[in-house]
């Protein structure tokens, strides 16, 4: 017993202050250092919402080019990274692959792990943002048996992403500039949310004063969980699995019935009660993508949007306040684009990358902040005494 608060899964506990990024969820609002999501994507780009959330206010153009400049400078990863690699099985999830090697990296940059030098730090932060991508380039060549595709820092974030991941040294590759934007305006939906699982996991492993790769690499475990962003993984191979429109019902009604564990992928969401802000420029994209593919009728598509419509007019969902989330539409762009469903993830770890960061920073930053330690309601055993092993029975 003890004078604590009891909140299983935090639902009405603030960890910490922070003025990085606000959500209203009943309004379904997202603002990113007080800028609207929607502003952010539409108009800017991903490297310019990195440093927003990284510094707190919109880069003036200088700033942009020298940031710029310091995230492209670091894109390679050492080539002994590339043995790592190759002690995994081809069949490993990329996530697997992924986490290992984000974690490898705090063991190849000891410069930058006194997070006590404000320096350290800035050279953490930038390297994490600038190699992720490449690791998870790599991971997923990797799982395909193509060579790894070095860094092409002449193209912008998103177009040296898929440069890394669909270029092949036989060939010119040239990025499709339709389907980088799509992918930077991704990237941007997902750059940060609050005090989600990861980004808490990745503030309390953080609070120990913990290498900073080490810590970003417990946030893309955590973010793994299908409840978590390994949902657009499962959104995708759930609007596969009803194949049809016809079959909706009988899914919603699974999802439904309290003796089934089955949940609507993709849907749901602990703090939005309204529809998610990412997912309404989600589908805009989705939309953008498959047409630039010349996808004309994706089935999956007549799915998700027939599921969508059948179950928002639902009793069960209108009452509980379920709604499309950012994973809902997300799987069906990025397969659109080439990418195989294993790596849905591992593109929002890629991501998040830069949220976590910030909020890593900012605790490190905030002379309030102590090591997280919460505390626990014990319902164990009382005190009992120890029987030699002769005398039980
Ligand atoms: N399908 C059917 N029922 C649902 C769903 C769903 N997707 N989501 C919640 N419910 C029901 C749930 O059964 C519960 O009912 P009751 O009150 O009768 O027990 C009620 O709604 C509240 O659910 P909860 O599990 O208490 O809510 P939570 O805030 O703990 O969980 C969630 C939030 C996102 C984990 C959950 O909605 C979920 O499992 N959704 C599916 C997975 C998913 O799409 N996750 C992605 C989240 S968005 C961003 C990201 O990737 O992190």
């Amino acid at each position: 017993t003890g004078m604590f608060t009891y909140d299983p899964g935090f639902t009405s506990t603030a960890s910490c202050e922070s003025k990085i990024t606000y959500i209203d969820g009943d309004a379904g609002i997202l603002n990113y250092r007080g800028y609207p999501i929607e502003q952010l994507a539409e108009h800017g780009d991903f490297l310019e919402t990195c440093y927003l959330l990284l510094y707190g206010d919109l880069p003036t153009p200088a700033q942009k080019a020298d940031f710029d400049y310091r995230v492209t400078r670091h894109t390679m990863v050492h080539e002994q990274m590339t043995r790592f690699f190759t002690g995994f099985r081809r069949d490993a999830h990329p996530m697997a692959v992924i986490v290992g090697c984000v974690g490898a990296l705090s063991a190849f940059y000891h410069d930058s792990t006194d997070i006590t030098d404000p320096m350290a730090r800035e050279i953490a932060s930038i390297r994490m943002i600038a190699k992720v991508p490449t690791l998870a380039a790599m991971a997923y060549k990797y799982s395909i048996g193509q060579p790894f595709v070095y860094p092409r820092n002449d193209l912008d974030y998103a177009a040296n992403f898929l440069h890394m991941c669909f270029a092949v040294p036989c060939e010119e590759f040239k990025p499709n500039p339709v389907l980088a934007r799509a992918l930077d305006r991704i990237f941007i939906l997902h750059a940060d949310h609050e005090q989600n699982a990861s980004t808490s996991t990745v503030r309390l492993a953080g609070s120990s004063g913990a290498n900073p790769f080490a810590c970003i690499a417990a946030g893309i475990a955590c973010l793994w969980g299908p409840a978590h962003g390994g949902a657009n993984e499962a959104a995708l191979q759930m609007l596969q699995e009803i194949g049809t429109p016809d079959r909706i019902p009988e899914y919603v009604a699974k999802a439904k019935d309290k003796n089934d564990p089955f949940r609507l992928m993709g849907f749901g969401h602990r703090v939005y009660k309204n529809y998610d802000p990412r997912a309404k420029i989600m589908q805009k994209t989705c939309h953008e993508v498959l047409s630039e593919m010349g996808i004309k009728d994706d089935p999956l598509l007549d799915v998700a949007i027939e599921l969508e419509r059948f179950a928002l007019k639902d009793e069960y969902f209108i009452e509980k306040k379920l709604y499309p989330n950012i994973d809902f539409y997300s799987g069906i762009t990025l397969k659109a684009m080439g990418f195989p469903t294993s790596m849905f993830t591992a593109l929002f770890a890629l991501a998040r990358t830069v949220g976590w960061i910030a909020q890593w920073k900012e605790m490190i930053e905030d002379p309030s902040q102590r090591i997280g330690r919460p505390r626990q309601l014990y319902t164990g055993h009382a005190k009992r005494d120890y029987v030699s092993i002769a005398q039980r029975r």
